[in-house]
């Protein structure tokens, strides 16, 4: 008889759309990131995943940035969304689609959802008068304000425009039901706290058009209006699954949804994003995750100050797999964290370079020295070599649980003990000695550390795919051995080590120009 495990359930992973407004710095490298491990985490575990990303392209900060620019709206968003697109390449992050807001099926979705609100009695119109951020692109209460400017910062502006409203107000109470049957919902523990402060609040009825300006989808059957860029962005989400249609995807990967962002924009998702969906019929998705917010050298960062990281400048110099290893090693997802040149550096020579580097640079280029390239198969394991080569299933394990908490900089430690495990053995074992006293004992301890070291990059292949893929593809690891499913069925016996054994993390001072140019 054989046994076939349950299918695992489809996940479906979003990063905000980023705003085209200016160039891509730190933060939107942050989420995509750890998007992307999430996804090549769950992809390497047997789910089905769909992994998006995109860009924001309406509104009125995107159309006076165009004016600034002095370039028609189109040409500028084409030009500034392909800047996103090639961080995200250069980051190494593998989305399945990159969605744009003034693409066809964009507008399509949000145009149905706009008639579907309004069918179902949820619109009416009405007259806006109140404050609004054009960089926050949102709306705020007098009482809100702290100086005369947004709680965030932003200048707003006295608006006083005709405007369609949605009736956001009836739905305080289910959001706070839903809140309450849900409270896992929103990530890390205490951020959902503030959706129910503020909801508990009182919920006004929300303006979801904007008449001053143009550059937006236009509202059916009221073209002097254009949609409010928050509910035309959020609804990217469904979109790209191919709503309105009932496709397989929608059906699939929408109830596995899960939404991460920083923590600025969780009000947008956790209030009046479930509040559109509930309003139209639709499933909320699973769960959502605010991230923190990273300052620099403990300043917050602006292009005034000259201190924004661009993520172009730390890739090009360090690799991308070093700059998506410090962004989630360094600060627990969730918490808000510091990015100083230090302790990048820090990082790169101790973790990278010193632990993991050399573990695989001294076992490697022993192994091609003394053993003609091959890692030899291993005989009469001791009681230490079982306990080293049984620790990966059990670190996989226990990575899953994080993951499942969204908990990202849990990963990367959890691997870390099987790293200093690795070394330790390597110490205490001395293969270097054994040569010449025990050669067939020195010969398994390879053996045991090849299949360790294969462990090792199998399960940072999330984290950092370029350097895993270089030691798997040095060893020989086929294709379709280096899932997890591989690591647990048993550790997969090494092929040969081919050429050379350069170093995975080379010494590296840091960058000359660490702040990002105009
Ligand atoms: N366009 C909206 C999102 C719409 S999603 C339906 C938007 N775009 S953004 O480009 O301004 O921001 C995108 C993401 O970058 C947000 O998650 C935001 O939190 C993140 N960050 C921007 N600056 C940041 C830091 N300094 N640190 C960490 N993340 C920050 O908002």
């Amino acid at each position: 008889m054989t046994v076939t495990c349950p299918p695992k359930p489809p996940v479906y992973i979003t990063t905000p759309i980023y705003y085209v407004n200016d160039q891509p710095h730190v933060g939107h490298a942050y989420t995509s990131v750890a998007a992307d491990v999430l996804a090549r985490f769950r992809r390497l575990d047997g789910h089905p995943v769909r992994f998006l990303t995109g860009t924001d392209e309406h509104g009125q900060k995107v159309q006076r940035s165009a004016e600034k620019a002095g370039e028609k709206e189109q040409a500028f968003v084409d030009r500034v969304s392909e800047r996103f697109r090639t961080l995200t390449r250069d980051l190494h992050c593998a989305p399945d689609d990159f969605i744009r807001t003034t693409e066809p099926r964009h507008r399509q979705a949000v145009t149905f959802l706009w008639q579907t609100l309004q069918e179902k009695g949820w619109l009416f119109r009405g007259t806006y008068a109140g404050w609004y951020a054009v960089r926050d692109e949102a709306f705020y209460q007098e009482g809100e304000l702290v100086h005369g400017k947004a709680p965030t910062g932003a200048d707003v502006e006295w608006v006083e425009e005709d405007s369609w409203f949605f009736r956001l107000s009836a739905f305080q109470q289910p959001l706070l039901d839903f809140y309450r049957q849900n409270p896992g919902w929103v990530g890390p523990e205490g951020r959902m706290q503030e959706l129910v402060s503020f909801v508990s609040s009182g919920l006004k009825d929300l303006s979801v058009s904007r008449g001053a300006f143009s550059w937006g989808i236009p509202v059916p059957g009221d073209e002097g209006q254009v949609v409010y860029v928050w509910m035309d962005a959020l609804t990217n989400y469904i979109a790209a699954l191919g709503y309105p249609a009932a496709t397989p995807a929608m059906a699939d990967f929408w109830p596995g949804a899960v939404h991460l962002m920083g923590k600025d924009i969780l009000r947008f998702h956790g209030v009046y994003w479930p509040a559109f969906l509930m309003a139209a019929g639709l499933p909320l998705p699973r769960r959502l995750f605010a991230h923190g917010w990273w300052t620099r050298d403990g300043q917050k960062m602006s292009k005034s100050l000259g201190n924004v990281v661009d993520p172009a400048v730390w890739i090009s110099h360090y690799g991308a797999d070093a700059f998506r290893w410090f962004l989630i090693r360094h600060v627990p997802f969730g918490q808000d964290g510091d990015f100083s040149a230090e302790s990048f550096q820090h990082r790169y020579v101790c973790d990278l370079a010193h632990d993991w580097g050399n573990l695989v640079q001294r076992v490697l280029s022993f192994v091609v020295r003394h053993q003609g390239g091959q890692i030899p198969p291993v005989h009469d394991l001791t009681p230490r070599d079982k306990e080293l080569l049984d620790l990966g299933p059990g670190i996989l394990q226990q990575v899953r649980t994080w993951m499942d908490q969204t908990a990202l900089h849990r990963y990367p430690e959890t691997v870390w003990t099987l790293v200093r495990e690795a070394n330790r053995y390597v110490d205490e074992q001395k293969p270097w000695a054994l040569r010449t006293t025990d050669p067939a004992r020195m010969a398994t301890v390879l053996g045991v550390l090849g299949r360790v070291i294969v462990q090792i990059a199998v399960l940072l292949q999330p984290l950092m795919p370029v350097s895993s893929q270089k030691v798997l593809d040095m060893l020989a690891v086929p294709e379709d051995s280096r899932t997890f499913a591989t690591l647990e069925g048993g550790v997969v016996c090494p092929g040969p080590v081919g050429g050379e054994v350069t170093p995975l993390f080379p010494a590296r001072d840091g960058p000359a120009t660490p702040v990002q140019q105009a």
